[in-house]
């Protein structure tokens, strides 16, 4: 068996997290993240028969049965990742239809996985059906995209069209945009639908008032994405109060999209 401080995934998983706490994504202990892990690759740092504990998940996910994943636990800060991943990770295999995350590795203290792990898991199903090659769901409360919750109209085509205008790259990084949810009360099964739902024609969902979620193939791609939704609601607050003199016109969005290969959320362009 090799030795689990030394897995790629745990690595990049707690460099990942150390860089969202230096953006101000994550304090205290906001935001979670969830990786899919290959089976395979799993089970040469932890044998699926050394159950350390059973956690009730409180939903049912079928489609997720038996695959592994590695965890941030509830309440657990993403400053604290790097110096302890075993006291604020936990790898788990689900199992009963998803009723059951069996504990194989972390949590030291007792802990659970993240209290968002209803919406994790469900988005996880929500986006392997879109594209089998999914593996990371990602959540944080990065501060601009939190902002403009407040004061730009939530409907999802006004609100990715805003943001596709506040910097050239933003319709190639996120083509098919972003989703908004109202606010709804967090860590429990009903938003982790309303999520997955979302999920379904878009990697990013924000969540009005709280934060929001990527899912995509690596957690670079998944952080990339984050990234760059927050860096155009960086843009957005920055000008909203100043007169417009300038524009991304929906002509020139065309030209990227053409030019790049990328192609927009269907109508979402006019
Ligand atoms: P956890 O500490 O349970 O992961 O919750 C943080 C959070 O961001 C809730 O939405
Ligand atoms: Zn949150």
């Amino acid at each position: 068996m090799k030795h689990i401080l030394d897995a790629p995934f745990l690595v990049e998983l707690a460099r990942t997290a150390a860089h969202m706490y230096a953006h101000g994504w994550d304090e205290r202990n906001s935001g979670n993240i969830s990786v899919l892990l290959d089976g395979a690759e799993a089970e040469q740092y932890v044998d699926p028969d050394a159950v350390l504990r059973d956690i009730p998940t409180g939903f049912e996910a079928p489609a997720l049965d038996g695959k592994y994943f590695l965890v941030t636990g509830a309440g657990k800060y993403f400053k604290n990742v790097g110096d302890d991943p075993a006291l604020n990770l936990g790898l788990v295999r689900l199992a009963e239809g998803g009723r059951t995350a069996r504990l194989l590795w972390g949590l030291t203290d007792g802990g659970s996985p993240t209290s968002e792990f209803p919406a994790h898991m469900m988005s996880h199903g929500a986006r392997l059906a879109q594209d089998p090659d999914s593996r990371v769901v990602m959540h944080c409360h990065p501060s601009n995209l939190l902002a403009m919750t407040y004061v730009h109209d939530l409907d999802s085509r006004a609100f990715t069209r805003t943001l596709w205008r506040m910097c050239t790259e933003g319709i190639l990084v996120f083509p098919d945009g972003v989703n908004v949810l109202p606010w709804m009360l967090c860590g429990t099964n009903e938003i982790g639908a309303a999520t997955a739902e979302r999920m379904a024609d878009a990697r990013l969902v924000v969540w009005a008032q709280h934060g929001i979620y990527g899912a995509g193939r690596s957690l670079d791609e998944t952080f990339g994405l984050i990234e760059t939704a927050e860096k155009a609601a960086e843009i957005y607050l920055k000008i909203a109060h100043l007169p417009r003199l300038n524009t991304i016109t929906d002509g020139q969005l065309r030209q990227l999209e053409q030019r790049y290969g990328v192609r927009a959320r269907p109508g979402w362009l006019d």
